[in-house]
């Protein structure tokens, strides 16, 4: 993996779509120290502070008939959950790409796509709360924590970073040959929410109902109050009590 570390940007999403014709390595992963505009799902703002946290970006190219590019920010989520648990942190996923810890959220994915003339650029991106300044967490309008406020210990950037990388690399090569399948059954061991009353917001509507966990294919099951069990391709859910 082509590694590129820059200081200051706006946000290593904007960075990377503005040198996508330079960025032609298999992947390409794009760090910055800090972010002055860091942004997350739906343009919300993705707090930033320099050197306390992992802000990055990966390039890489899909076919432009890519059955499984719902699922590229999953891995991603997978990856870091995993790396997480194996450091004896509790992180539950939730759904689609988010990770939580104790019901905050320690990191966010945000995954956006760009059709070029025989592919598609996909851009990964990965904000992970590592040594967050605790005040500046708490200033975050969701509940959220951070490696640091989880251990009691500061990490260093670069060994979350690498192992991090090369988890999503390795989940993404899977994916590619046999799909979502193989995944199916650890994103369900670290589903957050499940049998709980969630509401989803698609941008057209908002369904409520109730968590039966994810299909083969990593939508969510949602159980509506009319019994009908509803496949979610896309979207935002939120725990009812967290409303
Ligand atoms: C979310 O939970 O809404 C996704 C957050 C994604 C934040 C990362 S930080 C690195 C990359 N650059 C950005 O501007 N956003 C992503």
């Amino acid at each position: 993996m082509k590694n590129i570390y820059l200081e200051t940007v706006d946000s290593t999403q904007n960075w990377a779509k503005a040198h996508l014709p330079e960025l032609t390595d298999p992947f390409t992963c794009i760090t910055a120290l800090e972010q002055t505009a860091g942004r997350g799902r739906f343009n919300r703002p993705w707090l930033a502070p320099r050197g306390q946290n992992i802000y990055a970006t990966v390039v890489f190219r899909v076919p432009r008939l890519c059955t499984y590019l719902a699922n590229i920010g999953q891995m991603m989520a997978m990856a870091c959950a995993e790396l997480l648990q194996d450091r004896g942190i509790p992180a539950q996923l939730k759904w689609p790409n988010d990770i939580l810890v104790q019901g905050k959220k320690i990191a966010g994915v945000l995954t956006e796509s760009i059709p070029e003339e025989s592919s598609i650029a996909i851009l990964v991106g990965i904000g992970l709360n590592v040594n967050m300044d605790p005040a500046l967490l708490r200033a975050i309008s969701q509940p959220a924590t951070s490696i640091l406020e989880l251990t009691g210990k500061t990490h260093d950037l670069a060994e979350v970073l690498q192992p991090l990388m090369g988890k999503f690399v390795s989940h993404l090569d899977l994916l590619k040959t046999a799909g979502f399948a193989p995944f199916h059954a650890k994103f369900e061991t670290l589903l957050a929410f499940r049998g709980k009353t969630l509401t989803l917001r698609d941008g057209h509507q908002t369904l409520t109902g109730i968590c039966q966990g994810i299909t083969t294919g990593g939508y969510l099951k949602l159980l509506l109050p009319s019994g009908e069990v509803k496949i979610i391709s896309s979207g935002e859910i939120n725990y009812l009590s967290d409303l």
